[in-house]
């Protein structure tokens, strides 16, 4: 959601053309989060002034505009120092329209240029107090504020550096965001910083970094620094401190350096592995070619230094490879992903499983009165298909909650609690609010995550990285099933030690080794799904039943059709069918059923029966072979036999390769679904 990419070259000269092909190509790698409108913004070639293009729609609009705008020679010739900042904007505050769209600017002169993720609540009292200071908006943003806010301070703070004016800013504003900023009259100098949305930094130089890691700079003592004026009617109560880079580190100095600031590490890999993962209240400022980052007050327990980060990410991970779509690579990822998932964890040759990341924390997490699993959209149905095997395994009573309204609900938590937050991003504003929620009252959190450095990762006491690589798709898939083995694996490791379950628990680790192979074989039915597709892709509606161990794949089915082709559809409890859903059913309802071999087989077979009496002619999943259920219906797909547990990750590939073959057939955006975003940064 929204995308930052800002670049700096300090004296590694770049012309302006290459700079924006670096800019758009940043934003393409940023276009998987969602967004409506970019923007783009440089130095003119006329001495000391910034031009914009701002378009609404995909990259590929902002890219033509640009050919057509930037043509002239001049932007052939090398600059040494510049900064050009780039942004994919996800409409909250005002519809997509270009005036809408970022960089948005402090005046006529774009003396301040910010491209901004995030919302700031106050925004509007900070814009009555700039309108009354004779600003005129020309944006329906809140994003706008920022700029212009540091535009009246600079009027008011001549000799305050651009790092100071910022930190000045982002005490004023509340809410959540990460910036980046560049002015004409701090050329050559750009200041990032964040709050409650991610933001990074890439460094690249010619020769090996001298340094690890980047010493954070302080504040001044409140007492003896300067104040400035009460800047606006939002803080009031606010006494300001300016701040002076006072230390005995030296900030990351360079000869030749590029700076990238990105939203996410994929916009940055191409160029560079070494990063530096923001936190909260960093200003993050580069001047001449000098990195450095700041905060205003040092807490006791607050660090001393940012560490730079190698990535192991490889560009060919986030690639398209020879496949149409990034979904449609993920889902044929899975028996690799799968197996990324395990590796080093689940010991096939010991029959025992290792979660280095949670190891240390098990005989408290033994102890606990219960364990919540929380997460959003897809990450939720990952709790809802462990959670029977979760309540088998630990004996524990195990609650599944949607982050939203667990927030809503300001659900008692105990510190005897263990929170598991499951989030493929690590950042989606809902998960983390529950999990500071959580954290606040005392309870151990742990994060399941698939991105290093994210900030569930970081605000977690520990947790297992699910390791399936990068997922680009807005509509999660890879990430689902290496989610729901995390959580499989959590529930061997905690029945480790009981005796009555290992029988069970064997079970399991076979599965799961024969698992990538189970996979490669639901893959086969790919055809047989895409001539489905051809029979569904013109109705308006799918109803998806199944129950106990299948009853997630129904929800995450739904999901990946709503999502992708924008056809409704309902994931049911086949147990509540007759309390309602029934009415739905007729000859023209299209309906899928899954019916395995498990537990609740014969429920599964009473509720197909009361469909196909009622003219229903649902398409059956079920096991390979299954004769008997196949006669209810003239169309079945045949999935593999695996232990009841893990069928969850065998029928859902079907449903994801479903909803991929009828949004191809609509004529749908596969990987980036209108008005969704892969990473949903704001509440
Ligand atoms: C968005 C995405 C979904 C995803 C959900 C939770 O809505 O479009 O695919 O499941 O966020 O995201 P998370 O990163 O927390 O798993």
């Amino acid at each position: 959601m929204c995308g930052i990419f800002a670049y700096l070259n300090y004296l590694t000269p770049k012309s302006r053309h290459e700079v924006l092909d670096l800019l758009l190509n940043g934003l393409k790698r940023l276009e998987y989060r969602g967004y409506d409108s970019t923007g783009v913004a440089i130095d003119s070639p006329q001495a000391n002034d910034i031009v914009m293009v701002k378009r609404c729609g995909k990259v590929k609009v902002l890219e033509d505009a640009i050919a057509e705008h930037f043509s002239g020679k001049e932007y052939d010739e090398p600059v040494m120092t510049h900064v050009g900042i780039a942004h994919t904007r996800w409409a909250t505050h005002g519809v997509p329209c270009e005036t809408n769209s970022h960089p948005q600017r402090s005046d006529d002169e774009n003396s301040f240029v910010v491209v901004h993720n995030g919302i700031v609540t106050n925004y509007k009292d900070v814009k009555t107090f700039l309108e009354k200071r004779g600003y005129v908006f020309e944006s329906d943003t809140d994003t706008e504020v920022i700029a212009k806010l540091v535009h009246h301070l600079w009027k008011k703070h001549q000799g305050y550096s651009f790092r100071e004016l910022v930190e000045q800013v982002i005490q004023q504003l509340e809410g959540a965001f990460a910036i980046a900023i560049k002015s004409k009259h701090f050329p050559g100098e750009c200041v990032a910083s964040r709050r409650g949305s991610p933001l990074l930094v890439g460094i690249k130089t010619k020769t090996r970094l001298s340094t690890d890691h980047i010493p954070i700079l302080y504040g001044k003592d409140e007492k003896s620094s300067q104040t400035c004026e009460k800047d606006t009617e939002a803080s009031k109560t606010k006494v300001l401190p300016r701040t002076e880079s006072t230390s005995e580190f030296m900030p990351l100095e360079e000869k030749e350096v590029e700076y990238f600031f990105a939203s996410d590490a994929s916009a940055v890999i191409e160029h560079t592995n070494r990063v530096i993962y923001l936190e909260d209240d960093d200003v993050a400022a580069v001047r001449d070619g000098t990195l450095s980052i700041h905060r205003l007050k040092k807490c006791l327990d607050d660090p001393h230094a940012r560490e730079i980060t190698t990535l192991k990410m490889e560009i060919q991970q986030i690639m398209k490879g020879n496949y149409d779509y990034f979904m449609l690579k993920e889902i044929f990822e899975q028996p690799e992903s799968v197996v990324n998932t395990m590796r080093g964890r689940v010991r096939f040759d010991s029959k025992s499983v290792v979660l280095g990341g949670i190891k240390e924390f098990i005989p408290e997490i033994k102890r606990c009165r219960r364990l919540m699993l929380i997460g959003c959209g897809t990450s939720y149905h990952s709790a809802v298909a462990t959670r029977q095997l979760l309540e088998e395994l630990t004996e524990l009573p195990v609650m599944v909650e949607l982050a939203s309204d667990f927030l809503d609900r300001n659900t008692p938590i105990f510190r005897d609690d263990v929170c598991f937050f499951i989030s493929q991003s690590g950042e989606t504003a809902d998960s983390l609010m529950a999990l500071r929620y959580c954290k606040q009252r005392g309870a151990l959190i742990v994060g399941i995550t698939n991105t290093v450095g994210s900030s569930i990762c970081r605000e977690s006491h520990c947790g297992v990285h699910i390791n399936a690589g990068p997922e680009i798709g807005v509509a999660s898939t890879k990430a689902y099933t290496s989610q729901f083995i995390s959580l499989v694996m959590f529930a061997l490791v905690m029945s480790e030690d009981r005796l009555s379950l290992q029988q069970r628990r064997l079970e399991i680790i076979q599965a799961l080794y024969e698992l990538p192979e189970r996979i490669r074989q639901v893959l086969k039915l790919d055809s047989q799904v895409q001539e489905l597709a051809k029979d569904l892709f013109q109705h308006k509606s799918l109803l998806i039943m199944g129950r106990g161990y299948n009853f997630a794949t129904c929800l995450e089915g739904a999901l990946k059709v709503k999502e992708l082709t924008y056809m409704h559809s309902e994931g049911i409890m086949a147990g509540e069918l007759k309390h309602g859903p029934l009415a739905l059913i007729d000859d023209r309802m299209p309906v899928m059923m899954i019916v395995l071999r498990d537990p609740v087989y014969i429920k599964c077979i009473n509720a197909l029966q009361q469909v196909t009496s009622r003219k229903g002619c649902p398409i059956i999943i079920c096991e390979e072979g299954d004769e008997e259920t196949k006669s209810y219906s003239s169309r079945s797909l045949e999935i593999p036999r695996t232990v009841d547990c893990l069928q969850g990750i065998l029928t859902v590939i079907p449903m994801q390769l479903l909803s991929y073959h009828i949004a191809v057939l609509r004529g749908c955006d596969v990987d980036c679904p209108r008005n969704l975003a892969k990473s949903v940064t704001v509440e």
